[in-house]
């Protein structure tokens, strides 16, 4: 099958082109800055440098590659939407809606995109229970506010012309190599500590998280994607419910003499810390990775990124002084 992935070579996205490659799936990745590095090594990949507020670029990669089903990852995050207001609407409404209209146009009856975790609000509004997918939700954020007006263009879509538009709302990704937003400090916490160097958690040690992996998160767009029955129009992610302890925890045990502190005197992030993953597990039949061995993988691609980089830092320097 011919997928499109808009934002296919982001974070998530070069995830996602991997499994649905190994699934053996046509893969053509659609983004405005491609990182052509992070999915250099897969044939029979199509990369297109297209933006997802021009339209006419959407119907011309559906038509030139034929497309069958689309995800869309292409959007601005925090804290980039909160400052850039303008792009950040182009990009996350009127892109997602392109989306919506050229698969409507072109016939293709199943879209993919990612919400978010953020959707729900605080933690606060629902006390101290599991939050439902069918729970109203309490937008704080212009991020949080934009993923929940897409998921209502979705629902309109979905109903008007028959459309199956599934949002999968994540929780905090944890990848090698993330920077961006602000729970990136439990990835960088493992690249840091596998590095040999010390970590200093910007949060309390009692602060509860949700996280999901990188890799997990691709094979639940890769399920929503593939499979021909869904009953829901949005899903939670699967996710570790965690302290930011026993997530120090966990990488302590791989690597023993990691040196990590917290910050005591943080304020607590009353963000969503706990909900419920009945949904996705029942319907697409998915369990999240064992944390151990989740971690393990984070640890050996750092060691792996690193190498690669003084590998590459060494090839520069090599060349300069000839
Ligand atoms: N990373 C997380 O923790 C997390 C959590 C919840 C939800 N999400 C959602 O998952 C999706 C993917 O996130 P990510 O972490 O992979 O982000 P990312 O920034 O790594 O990927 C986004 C991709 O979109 C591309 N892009 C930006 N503007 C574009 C445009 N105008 N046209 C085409 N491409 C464009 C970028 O070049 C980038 O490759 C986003 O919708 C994000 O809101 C991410």
């Amino acid at each position: 099958m011919s997928i499109l992935i808009l934002g296919g070579t982001g974070l998530i996205g070069s995830r996602l082109t991997r499994r649905l490659h190994s699934l053996g799936q046509r893969v053509i990745c659609f983004d405005l800055y491609p990182d052509y590095s992070a999915v250099a090594d897969l044939d029979n990949v199509e990369i297109v440098v297209a933006d997802v507020t021009r339209f006419e670029d959407i119907i011309a990669a559906i038509r030139k590659y034929d497309v069958e089903r689309i995800v869309n990852l292409a959007y601005i995050l925090p804290p980039e939407s909160e400052e850039r207001l303008q792009l950040a609407m182009r990009v996350n409404q009127m892109g997602m809606n392109n989306v919506f209209e050229a698969a409507r146009l072109m016939g293709i009856r199943r879209v993919v995109y990612a919400s978010t975790i953020a959707v729900y609000g605080l933690q606060d509004s629902f006390g101290d229970r599991p939050v439902l997918e069918d729970d109203h939700c309490y937008p704080v954020t212009v991020y949080m506010a934009h993923k929940l007006w897409n998921e209502f263009m979705a629902a309109k879509y979905m109903e008007r012309y028959g459309m199956q538009i599934p949002g999968l709302r994540i929780a905090n990704v944890a990848a090698p190599g993330r920077t961006k937003g602000f729970s990136a400090w439990q990835s960088k916490c493992i690249d840091e500590l596998a590095a040999g160097n010390p970590f200093t958690v910007p949060s309390r040690r009692d602060q509860r998280l949700l996280i999901i992996h990188v890799d997990d998160t691709a094979d639940l767009f890769a399920k929503l994607c593939l499979q021909e029955e869904l009953n829901h129009a949005v899903y939670n992610s699967l996710a570790y419910a965690i302290t930011a302890q026993e997530w120090a925890d966990a990488i302590r045990a791989h690597l023993p003499d990691a040196r990590i502190t917290f910050d005591e005197s943080a304020p607590d992030q009353p963000n969503i810390y706990n909900w419920s993953t009945r949904r996705i597990e029942r319907e697409l039949n998915v369990k999240i990775s064992p944390l151990e061995e989740v971690i393990r993988r984070h640890i050996d691609e750092a060691h792996a990124r690193r190498e690669g980089e003084e590998e590459r830092q060494a090839r520069s320097a090599n060349q300069l002084s000839r």
